[in-house]
C-alpha cells in the first residue's frame, strides 16, 4: 500500500462543486483584491474564535510581523519564543526588528516551557510568542500569569492551530493578537498562501489593516510605511467554503489520532502526550523513536511516507544574531529533534490506511 504524507486530491474531490461555485463567484464579480469575500471571511472567521476582529493577510509570517509591529515593537526589544519552531516564526520576529530570545520545550507538550520562558525575561522583553505547536496551545494559564507579572503582551503563533481549544477558550483569543496560516497543509488551508490577524483590540486591527495595504488610510494617503500583505478575493472565497468543514476535519483528526494511541503498541516509539488542558487538534501526529533514520527508512520502504518537523532547532540555525543562536543550552529541543516523526494524519486517511499504518509500526525492530 502507498500512503503519501497528504493527499488534497481526496479534500478537493470532496468539496469541488462548492469550491467551483466560490472561484465563478469571485471571477464573476471583477474585483480581486480586498472586498467583499475577504470581509465575509474575515467575519465568519472571528466569530469562529469568539474574537472582534480579523484581519486577512498575505501569509502566517506577515501575520506575525504585522502583529508585532501593530503593538509597537521597536528595534532592540526582545521577544521571547520557543526555538522548536520552524524558520518563519523568528524571522517575523526578527524582520520586526525585535531579537529573538529562545525557549526550551516541555518535555511533555512540546510547546514552550514557560518555566524556562520566565528566566529569559530582561528590562528589554516586551512579548511572549508560544507557538501552538502540531495543533495542541502552549500552557496559557501560566503564560498569561507570566505576561501579567511582567507587564508583557503575549502574540500567539496559532498556524498550526486552527480551532484548538485551552480549557475550552480558542487558540488566539488569549494574546494581544493571534496569528494563523492557511499554508495549503494547514488544518484549514487555501490553495495557496494565506494568513489571518485575530484580536479584539480596535487599534490593532486598525494599525494591521493599514499595514496591510501600503499604510494607506484613504487612496494614495499613506500614514505608516506598509506592506503589500493581502488575504486574495479568490483564497477567501474558497477558505470560506472550508471554515464550514473545518470542526469535522479537526474531529476526523481526533479519531485518527485516537485510532494510532489505542492502536500502536511498540515498545521503541512514544506517542505525544495530550495535555490536560487541551483540545488538540492534531495538526501533526509526532512520535518519536531512537533510530529514527533506520525507522523513516523502513516506513518508506513499505510505502508510507512521514516527515520531520523539524530536524533543526532555531538555536542552530545560520540566520539568527549570535546572541540567541549560540552557546545556549536546549537539551529537550535537541533530543526532540534527533527522534521526532510525523505521521501521515489529514481527514481524508481512510480506516484500512490508518490500520496498515499501525500493522507496519507495531511490526517494526530497530536496525543494529
Ligand atoms: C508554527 C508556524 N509559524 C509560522 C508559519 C508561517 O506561516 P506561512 O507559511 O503561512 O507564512 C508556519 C507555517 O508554515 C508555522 O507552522
Amino acid at each position: 500500500m502507498d500512503i503519501p504524507f497528504v493527499d488534497f486530491r481526496r479534500e478537493y474531490r470532496d468539496l469541488k462543486k462548492e469550491i467551483f461555485l466560490a472561484i465563478n463567484r469571485v471571477i464573476a464579480s471583477g474585483h480581486y483584491i480586498l472586498g467583499k469575500e475577504v470581509e465575509d471571511f474575515e467575519q465568519a472567521f472571528a466569530r469562529y474564535i469568539g474574537v472582534k476582529y480579523a484581519v486577512g493577510v498575505g501569509n502566517g509570517t506577515e501575520a506575525l510581523h504585522l502583529s508585532l509591529l501593530a503593538c509597537g515593537i521597536k528595534p532592540g526589544d526582545e521577544v521571547v519564543t520557543a526555538t522548536n519552531t520552524c524558520a518563519p516564526t523568528v524571522s517575523a520576529i526578527m524582520h520586526s526588528g525585535a531579537i529573538p530570545v529562545l525557549v526550551d520545550a516541555d518535555p511533555l507538550s512540546y510547546c514552550l516551557d514557560v518555566s524556562q520562558a520566565a528566566k529569559k525575561i530582561t528590562k528589554k522583553t516586551r512579548v511572549i510568542m508560544p507557538v501552538h505547536l502540531y495543533g495542541q496551545t502552549a500552557d496559557m494559564g501560566l503564560l498569561i500569569r507570566l505576561a501579567e507579572k511582567y507587564n508583557l503582551k503575549i502574540i500567539e503563533d496559532c498556524a498550526q492551530a486552527h480551532g484548538a481549544k485551552y480549557k475550552n477558550k480558542m487558540a488566539g483569543s488569549f494574546g494581544s493578537s493571534g496569528c494563523f496560516s492557511f499554508y495549503p497543509t494547514k488544518n484549514l488551508g487555501a490553495l495557496g498562501d494565506g494568513g489571518m490577524i485575530i484580536t479584539d483590540s480596535k487599534e490593532i486591527s486598525g494599525k494591521c489593516r493599514l499595514l496591510r495595504n501600503y499604510g494607506q488610510k484613504k487612496r494614495y494617503e499613506h500614514d505608516f510605511l506598509g506592506f503589500n500583505s493581502r488575504l486574495d478575493e479568490l483564497h477567501a472565497a474558497i477558505l470560506k467554503v472550508k471554515l464550514g468543514r473545518l470542526d469535522e476535519w479537526n474531529k476526523r483528526r481526533r479519531e485518527i489520532a485516537a485510532e494510532y494511541k489505542s492502536g500502536i503498541d511498540n515498545p521503541h516509539i512514544v506517542l505525544p502526550a495530550q495535555m490536560g488542558y487541551a483540545y488538540h487538534v492534531y495538526h501533526l501526529f509526532v512520535a518519536r523513536v531512537k533510530s529514527r533514520d533506520y525507522f523513516q527508512d523502513f516506513l518508506g520502504k513499505n510505502g508510507i511516507q512521514t516527515l520531520i518537523h523539524y530536524p533543526i532547532p532555531m538555536h542552530k540555525q545560520k540566520f539568527l544574531p549570535g546572541p540567541a543562536g549560540s552557546g545556549k543550552s536546549f537539551p529537550i529541543a535537541e533530543e526532540l529533534a534527533k527522534e521526532i516523526v510525523s505521521l501521515p494524519l489529514y481527514p481524508y486517511l481512510t480506516k484500512k490506511e490508518t490500520g496498515y499504518i499501525i500493522k507496519i509500526i507495531n511490526s517494526y525492530q530497530p536496525g543494529k
